[in-house]
């Protein structure tokens, strides 16, 4: 099988499945899992608390995931967040951060639907972190 394949179709599912009730956040909120294991926990770890096998090596600490929600407030700005992560917007350099838009799904750059779904994915990503975020009070329902 390909490698990106299980990826696909994991968020193919999410697709699928993300107009309908809330009991399917469960299953997005795996994919997102499962993208943010394969793509980002070899620096920020599975805890997202920035000591991944490879954070010791890297120039600058990978960032505490779980405290995104104390830098950005609550909801997390999905967009400003998903642009960090594409990172092909970024002209300077000196990040030490891979820019996922280059990456993600690079073996298949002739399907129509490749932005898309690099879009999608970061979505997932950011979905999963959501579940992650130490409460920074409870400002939320008060929206
Ligand atoms: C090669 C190591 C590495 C990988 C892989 C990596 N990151 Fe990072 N990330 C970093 C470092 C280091 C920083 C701190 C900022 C910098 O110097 O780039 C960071 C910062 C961030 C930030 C904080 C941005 C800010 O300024 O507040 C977010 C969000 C983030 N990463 C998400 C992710 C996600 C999601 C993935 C997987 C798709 C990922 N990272 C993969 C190393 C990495």
């Amino acid at each position: 099988m390909r490698r990106g394949t299980t990826t696909l179709i994991l968020v193919g599912l999410a697709l699928a499945t993300s107009g309908q009730s809330c009991d399917d956040s469960e299953d997005i909120s795996h994919a997102g899992e499962d993208l943010f294991a394969t793509h980002c926990s070899r620096c920020h770890g599975m805890d997202a608390r920035g000591a991944g096998p490879e954070a010791a090596t890297l120039p600058t600490r990978p960032t505490d995931l779980t405290r995104l929600a104390r830098s950005y407030g609550t909801p997390l700005p999905y967009a400003e967040l998903a642009d960090l992560i594409d990172g092909r917007g970024e002209e300077h350099g000196g990040r030490v951060m891979p820019a996922f838009g280059d990456r993600f799904f690079a073996d298949r750059p002739e399907d129509p639907k490749h932005e898309e779904t690099k879009r999608i994915a970061i979505g997932l990503i950011l979905g999963y972190l959501d579940t992650l975020q130490e409460s920074p009070g409870d400002g939320r329902d008060d929206a």
